[in-house]
């Protein structure tokens, strides 16, 4: 066992002693940050809370907590429904308005009314519509459950708050050093030109695999999602049988995939079952393309056009040779 060093403590004790330390401790845990509404006679109501939690699933329920001293407490302890908008990365200013003491809060705040008339912002990366389920005590909050009636997503990235500041995701540090390592086997490993070539194959698929997930995020597609809609771009009409096959995924994440691809209307199937892109699928599978071009063209940069040839020959004779025999069809 190796001997690590004893952390120094920065702060410790009762919280009854010292409130702000306490908060301080409670701020060590990173959470996204929320925008929750409700509807009253006298017009919207809102406060910023990072209190939300996802709670069930089977039914939908989602909590949070409001404190007994908010001036919107007595709007939310009686409504029966509110709104959560879950804030992306651009929308400090929504996070500031709301938690501020202005009497005017909504004021340049773009929002459409959602269920029970409670304003879901306009811009945030996810919406979730709620009816108030239970009302728990907390101490000097309340706890409220709600249970989702409407959800959405959108494409984005979240806006973060951790250690009384807001944040952004990035790439842990760690993964971005895999993703984009120039040489993947370390100094201490075996040199690169001393490794079998498909070890050389499988980390040149694994990095590069890893490298363009941005892209996938971008488009909003998951790695499923993006095979599917290349495999159909080349061959329309597949069974979900024949799908499974080709996009060397489990029959789950296919089927997964699938259905999100046909709910977002990018493929559709026929009456005998065959899977082929719609106009949209196409538009995405061909956008997908653009940027594998625009990667390739970035890491190849420099590497002389005879030798990019010989290599693509070699990969297209070995993947040939690894197919079945009426599959070797791959160069097309
Ligand atoms: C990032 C962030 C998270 C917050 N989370 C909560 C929360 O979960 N519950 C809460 O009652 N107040 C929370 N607040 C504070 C309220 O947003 C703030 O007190 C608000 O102004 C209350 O408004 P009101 O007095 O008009 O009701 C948070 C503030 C910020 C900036």
């Amino acid at each position: 066992m190796t001997r690590q060093e004893k952390p120094e403590i920065l702060e410790q004790g009762d919280p009854a002693e010292d409130a702000k330390a306490f908060r301080r401790t409670l701020g060590q845990f990173a959470t996204g940050v929320t925008a929750i509404t409700t509807a009253t006679p006298d017009g919207p109501v809102g406060v910023t809370a990072n209190s939300f939690s996802s709670l069930s699933l089977d039914p939908p329920l989602v909590l949070w907590s409001i404190a007994r001293t908010s001036r919107s407490f007595g709007a939310f302890s009686e409504a029966a429904h509110f709104a959560i908008s879950i804030l992306g990365e651009n929308q400090i200013d929504v996070s500031q308005k709301l938690s501020s003491s202005s009497d005017d809060k909504f004021n340049g705040l773009e929002w459409s009314p959602g269920k029970g008339g409670s304003p879901v912002i306009a811009g945030a990366l996810a919406t979730l519509e709620c009816a108030t389920e239970t009302v728990h005590d907390g101490g000097d909050h309340i706890i409220l459950v709600g249970r989702v009636l409407h959800h959405q997503r959108f494409a984005g990235k979240p806006l973060l708050y951790a250690q009384g500041q807001y944040g952004v995701v990035d790439e842990h540090p760690a993964f971005r050093t895999l993703a984009n390592a120039a040489a993947p086997v370390g100094d201490t490993g075996p040199a690169l030109a001393e490794q079998p070539l498909t070890t050389l194959l499988y980390l040149a698929h694994h990095y590069s695999s890893a490298a363009f997930d941005q892209h996938r995020r971008e488009e909003n597609i998951s790695l499923a999602q993006s095979r599917i809609l290349s495999e159909l771009r080349r061959r329309p009409h597949l069974s979900r049988t024949a799908l499974i096959g080709r996009v060397y995924l489990t029959e789950e994440k296919v089927n997964e995939a699938l259905e999100r691809l046909a709910q977002r209307a990018h493929i559709e199937t026929d009456a005998q079952g065959l899977v082929s892109l719609t106009e949209s699928g196409h538009a995405v599978a061909a956008s997908i393309r653009r940027r594998v071009t625009a990667y390739e063209a970035e890491q190849f940069a420099g590497i002389p056009e005879d030798k990019l040839a010989i290599t693509r020959d070699v990969l297209i004779r070995f993947i040939n040779g690894l197919a079945h025999p009426n599959e070797t069809d791959h160069a097309a």
